[in-house]
Parts: C-alpha cells; structure tokens; sequence
C-alpha cells in the first residue's frame, strides 16, 4: 500500500482512534492556458500522482482537531468559531469548513490528519488539493450530497474568500476532476469539459523545480486580476459586448490603445493570445503534433515573462537552457508564477542528460540544485479507504 496512505492512518489511529475514512487529492499540472481561467478562456490541466491524503472521523463534541504530518503541529478549535489560524497548513481545511457553514451544511465536530508529497511553493497547487480532499472528506462524513462541480467552486471560493487570493477555478477543478493518463481542456466560462489522451511513444513531461518559493505570488497574483478587470471595464466603453478577455480579440486592443495603459494593453494582450493559443494547442495535441505544441509553450512563456510580467530570471533561466537543448520541444513557467516548476517537454531518450545539464547550469548560476519530477498523470480526489 502507498506509505503516504499508510501514514495518514497511522498517525490518526495515534492521535485519534480509527478514522472513517482517508481520501486522497492530487496536485495538477497544466500543460498550457496560464491566466486565463479568471478571464473566462480555456485551460488544459491533468491532475499528478503527487496529493494531499486526509484520515477523517466524526467527534461527539463540536472540536475540530486537525495533525499535519509534514508540519508535525496540531490545530485545536471550535467548528462553532471558525477563524484564521497562525498555522498556515490548517487554514486551508478551516477555509472549507467556513464556507460550508456559510452555505448551510452544519459540520460537526471532527479529527482530521493530513499528509502529502506535493512539494509545497512549487505551482502545482499543493492548496488546492488540501482544499478539495478536505471538501470530499467531509462530505462524506457528514453526508451533505454535493457533486463535485459544486465542491469544485466551495473550494474556490474558499481560497478567494478565506485564504484571500483570488484564483481561478483551474487547480480545484483538476484536482477533482483529474483522471489517469487524461488531459483536461476546460472551457473556464460554461465549465463544459472534454478529457483526452496525452500519449506520446517519442515525449515526456519533465517539472523542474527552480526551488524559488513563489512568496510574491499572492499579492501579485490579485494585482493580475485588477489589471484584467481594469481592461475589461476599458474595453466596454468601446465594446459593451465584452464582458470578460475572453470575448476580446487583438484588434479590439489595438483600437482601443491609444487611452490604454501600456501596462494593461500588455497584460490584456497576453491573455487574449493565450486563450486562442490554448484551443490551437488542444487541435495540435489532439493531432499527435507535438512538436508545434511544444513552440506554442515557448510562446505561452515569452507571453507571461514579458507581457505579463509573472516570471523570474531564475524560470526564465531554466526555460532558455531549454530552448537551447536539441532534445527539448517546449518548455514554460507553470502556475502562478514567481517561482515553482517549468514544465518541459523533452524527447524520451534525453530525458537523463537534459536533466543533469540542466542541473549543472542552474546550480553553477544560482547556487541550487533544482529538483526534477516526471510526471505522472493519475487519477482525481477520491476515498482510497474506508472503514
Ligand atoms: C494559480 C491559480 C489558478 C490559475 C493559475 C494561473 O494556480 O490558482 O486559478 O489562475 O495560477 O494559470
């Protein structure tokens, strides 16, 4: 049995007794579509075999007791009284209790252990996967019948609302919807979705982790969404029809400029190409062709680098090493920004070499050796035992 199952039972049984149930939540990649979920575009994630794993079980009382195995803390509270915590690990749980209640479903008392593998910092949404396995849980638990759509936007809007950082729907939704070997493009307007294969006999996906925590990434991250915001509203003076980037095209930025911004007119052009590049993407991806889909993510990166402005020298660092690697179709920045993984598409065979090279030179420039994790796709949240 995976040891990470094994630990979050072991230490509940420790602390807590027997739980009622461990449910398991994934981080996610995204192979492209960055930013653009909050503007309405399209997204095309997978969720991975690193998650989040939460024992459960009902308490007589109205306490909530939480362990974090990686952190080694406990969180003592009240479900009565829920506030943010110093502990930063427990508040994405207590964020899902507070919008629970706040939608109507009592939580009761419970105990809860939480163990993960997602390196945390690194973009692959190690938040989003506490959130949804805590939502899954204790819906469970307490028996409230939600579908995962809705949990899907709970846990949303308890990152936006309790957390305070207003992310998209991208990470929760692949986190709960992921499934093995599938990727996912998602229309983050209707929220219709198709899954399809991401096979390729000739390329694998390669994360490196440039170990730079993205700490700038949450305040930035909402700064992003003003800038969006603002130029939506601009762009309604000219065209009352746009309500999101998603409804604008380049040529309604070029006519609107002249009383843009220049800041703005980069950030709203960034994420108008990018959401047509995610459906060209998808139709090369589809086609087996990925060797124009690995140009589009060089692309995609020059876009968030340099329009708007969510990289780092350390990320761009790693991506223009890759370019420069025969064996590397595509590389990017992933995630958020500021920090965390490139994701790289790299010929099977090269895989070793590109990695030490790549190791080498970073570590030669900044003084660290990144970590490197292929990846895997897996499947999404779900109950991986009960009593
Ligand atoms: C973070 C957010 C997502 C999405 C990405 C950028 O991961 O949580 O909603 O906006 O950044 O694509």
């Amino acid at each position: 049995m995976n040891l990470l199952i094994q630990d979050a039972g072991r230490y509940y049984r420790e602390h807590f007794g027997e739980p009622t149930l461990i449910v398991r939540s994934p981080g996610r990649i995204n192979l492209i579509g960055e930013h653009t979920d909050y503007n309405e575009g399209f997204v095309l994630p997978a969720s991975i075999d690193n998650a989040v794993y939460v024992s459960i079980g009902a308490r007589v009382d109205d306490q909530i007791q939480l362990f974090s195995v990686d952190y080694k803390e406990f969180y003592k509270g009240s479900s009565a009284a829920i506030s943010v915590s110093l502990q930063s690990w427990a508040n994405y749980v207590l964020a899902i209790v507070d919008v629970l209640q706040k939608a109507g479903y009592h939580c009761g008392g419970f105990n809860a252990v939480v163990r993960g593998d997602i390196p945390i910092g690194a973009g692959l949404s190690s938040s989003a996967a506490v959130e949804c396995a805590t939502i899954f849980a204790l819906n469970e638990l307490f028996g409230f019948k939600l579908d995962r759509m809705s949990m899907v936007k709970m846990a949303q809007q308890a990152e936006n609302e309790f957390i305070g950082v207003r992310c998209g729907i991208m990470d929760q939704f692949a986190s709960m919807f992921g499934k093995a070997n599938q990727v996912i493009e998602l229309d983050c307007r209707s929220l219709s979705y198709n899954y399809f294969p991401f096979e390729s006999a000739e390329y694998d996906l390669l994360l490196i982790n440039s170990r730079v925590k993205h700490s700038l990434a949450d305040s930035e991250y909402n700064l992003r969404r003003l800038d969006c915001e603002a130029g939506v509203a601009h762009l309604q003076r000219f065209y009352p029809n746009i309500t999101s980037l998603r409804d604008a095209r380049p040529e309604h930025l070029q006519q609107a400029f002249h009383s843009l911004d220049e800041k703005i007119f980069q950030r709203c052009l960034y994420v108008v190409e990018e959401i047509t590049r995610v459906k060209e993407a998808c139709e090369d991806l589809k086609l087996g062709d990925f060797i124009t889909f690995g140009k589009k993510m060089f692309s995609t990166h020059k876009g968030l680098s340099e329009l708007y402005n969510v990289s780092c020298p350390e990320l761009d660092f790693l991506v223009h090493f890759a370019a420069g690697h025969k064996d590397v179709i595509g590389a990017r920045m992933m995630g958020g920004g500021f920090g965390g993984c490139t994701l790289n598409l790299v010929k099977k065979e090269a895989l070793a070499d590109f990695i030490t090279g790549i190791s080498e030179a970073y570590l030669e420039s900044y003084g660290v050796l990144p970590e490197a994790y292929p990846v895997t796709i897996d499947e999404g949240t779900a109950v991986v035992r009960s009593s």
